[in-house]
């Protein structure tokens, strides 16, 4: 009888739809406990519409130390304030809000210097730095690793938002959830690696991979003016698109095993180009040698790409690294970086400093973000969608994910290239 009580109230409290890690390549929408606030300046959201991203793969794949079975996933959503803290004064109940993954006090040292993902007063966590000493972590980050602090994530239909007087960002009931949601991470992210890498009216630049990131960091080079814009990956239908969207020379790293010697070819003065984005990371493909040492953990991140970067830049040049690096890398050419006097930026994104001004270039038609989306699926999907992004099925680009829908939703906008091929 009592234990029959106790499964009843276990049933009562466990109420919301989630979706959670059980392992590599294993993740479910499972019943999991709706949050609750927590601290005064927290609420809870009911999400709307939320975003599968490349970050999240590195987790799905296993890559990721410290993620745990049950883990709640997701770091790009939005959607409406259902409950308030008492000490929660930006947003109040029924407001529509975009969530920055990073998340960050608005007052430490390193806030208020729109510093954000520096915070060092959110995580919990130990943080990555292997060489740490006694510096603190950088920012908690929702769905991503007890590293990042174990805070749940937003591929669920509810979420606790921390820190409700920093993060969450109105914006405007005429623009649909599509147009807004990737200012929660990726939209910022490929502004920040663009203006990192100094791009301006008449620039050129490389931008290694073709993901969402790459692909969104070509739509801001061009917004800005660029004149030359290269872009690396492997997947035609990725670079078919970005060429067509967005003008970029396409190179094919399966055809052409030196894209940054194709590039320098096409610059004046065979310098190279004046800015380079590195928009793959550590799991980039291309050197057999470092995949295997990475998979023996002997190597920290593949360098495959970043030598691509360093090569291709011209003397002075930046290298913009949005792509997440883990560890160490044995062959990075420090010494090519030194000879051509290269700068490097790179990190997490500060989101929360990006906003305002990306809404208004939204508002203005200016970036299309939506444009990129390609599968519009419901939260019940969600594992497929994992699994169509990660195996690059269907031509996928980028999913979203609804909440309380079960089918996968017609896609709908202008750009037929989105209809995915099912
Ligand atoms: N800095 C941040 O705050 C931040 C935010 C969002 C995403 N990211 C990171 O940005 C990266 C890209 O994210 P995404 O969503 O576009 O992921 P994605 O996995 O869809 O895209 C990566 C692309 O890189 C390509 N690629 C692989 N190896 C390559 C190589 N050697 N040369 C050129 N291209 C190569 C792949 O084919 C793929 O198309 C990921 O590492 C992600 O974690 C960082
Ligand atoms: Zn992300
Ligand atoms: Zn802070």
């Amino acid at each position: 009888m009592i234990s029959l009580l106790i499964t009843f109230l276990i049933k009562k409290v466990e109420t919301m739809r989630a979706l959670t890690y059980h392992g590599a390549h294993d993740v479910r929408v499972d019943n999991v406990p709706d949050p609750t606030v927590q601290d005064s300046d927290d609420i809870i959201l009911r999400v709307t519409a939320t975003a599968i991203c490349g970050s999240d793969l590195h987790l799905y794949r296993g890559k990721i130390p410290t993620v745990e079975s049950g883990d709640i996933f997701g770091h790009e959503f939005m959607g409406i304030v259902e409950e308030t803290g008492s000490a929660v004064t930006a947003v109040s109940k029924g407001d529509r809000v975009v969530i920055p993954f990073v998340i960050a006090c608005g007052s430490c040292f390193f806030c208020q210097q729109d510093l954000y993902a520096a915070c060092e007063t959110t995580n919990t966590g130990r943080g990555a730095i292997l060489n740490k000493k006694s510096i603190p972590p950088g920012a908690a980050l929702f769905g991503f690793s007890h590293l990042y602090g174990g805070v749940p994530g937003g591929q669920a239909e509810y979420v606790r938002v921390p820190k409700a007087n920093t993060g969450p960002f109105k914006v405007p009931g005429t623009l649909a959830d599509e147009k807004v949601l990737f200012l929660s991470d990726i939209l910022p992210t490929a502004y920040q690696a663009v203006l990192n890498a100094e791009i301006k009216s008449g620039s050129s630049v490389a931008i290694y991979g073709a993901g969402p990131v790459g692909l969104l960091c070509a739509a801001v080079a061009q917004m800005l003016g660029a004149e030359r814009i290269f872009m690396v990956d492997h997947h035609p239908y990725r670079l078919a698109y970005a060429q067509k969207t967005y003008g970029v020379i396409p190179i094919n790293f399966d055809e052409d095993d030196d894209p940054a010697d194709t590039i320098i070819q096409q610059t004046p003065g065979k310098r190279g180009v004046d800015g380079v984005i590195d928009a793959v990371g550590f799991e980039a493909k291309g050197s057999t040698t470092e995949t295997v040492l990475a998979a023996l953990k002997l190597e920290g991140s593949s360098g495959k790409a970043l030598r691509q970067c360093i090569a291709a830049v011209r003397r002075g040049g930046v290298v913009s690294v949005p792509g997440v690096y883990a560890g160490f890398i044995h062959g990075f050419l420090f010494g090519d970086a030194f000879d051509k006097g290269l700068t490097f930026r790179m990190g997490q994104t500060h989101v929360q400093k990006y906003l305002p001004e990306l809404l208004e270039f939204i508002e203005a038609g200016k970036l299309a973000p939506e444009a990129i989306i390609t599968h519009r699926m419901g939260l019940e999907d969600a594992a497929e969608g994992y699994k169509i992004f990660d195996k690059k099925q269907q031509d996928c680009r980028k999913i979203i994910l609804t909440p309380g829908s079960t089918t996968i939703a017609q896609p709908v906008g202008n750009d037929m290239d989105a209809v995915p091929s099912t």
